[in-house]
């Protein structure tokens, strides 16, 4: 089994977008053995489902994510994922001052992971901008799945 977390500053735009789409692509393909969840750095969303913004863009592009819940990392996750990925420098910064010693899965940007676009590794926040922004969140998104499945499949 591999767990996978995805991780962002409010757990509501950039991270559910990531779960979402990497979870419809494993059932699409018929992957058993890969778990997800996301979650964020951050403690205002607690509770709350995604965005309107990033909903409503997810959907228009084939995924659902209204069943998501925000929820903010924890110690203990480091114990339980294989793969913590961060959305941006900040994010991943915040995790290494969190990771136990004792933490030997791979922690990094999310982005790194991508085939088309580095976007120089990071997903922008999207919080305070636009509607366009939650595209360009979503398609880098897409990219990084895309390029996260290769390299899960490549190792096992
Ligand atoms: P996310 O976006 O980190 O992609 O979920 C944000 C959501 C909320 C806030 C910032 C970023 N906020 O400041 O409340």
């Amino acid at each position: 089994m591999t767990k996978v977390l995805f991780v962002c500053l409010g757990n509501i735009c950039r991270s559910p977008t990531a779960h979402g789409v990497f979870e419809k692509k494993i059932q699409d393909l018929g992957v058993a053995n890969i778990v997800v969840d996301s979650a964020g750095t951050g403690d205002w969303h607690i509770g709350h489902g995604p965005d309107a913004r990033a909903v409503a863009t997810a959907l228009s592009r084939g995924i659902d994510m209204t069943h998501l819940r925000s929820r903010q990392i924890t110690p203990a996750d480091f114990n339980e994922f294989d793969y913590i990925l961060a959305m941006d420098k900040q994010n991943l910064s915040d995790l290494k001052a969190m990771a136990p010693e004792s933490f030997r899965g791979h922690l990094g940007l999310f982005l790194d992971f991508a085939v088309e676009t580095a976007n120089n590794g990071e997903v922008p926040d999207p919080y305070y901008g636009g509607d366009d922004g939650f595209d360009d969140v979503f398609d880098l998104v897409e990219d990084a799945v895309q390029g996260l499945i290769n390299h899960l499949r490549e190792r096992s």
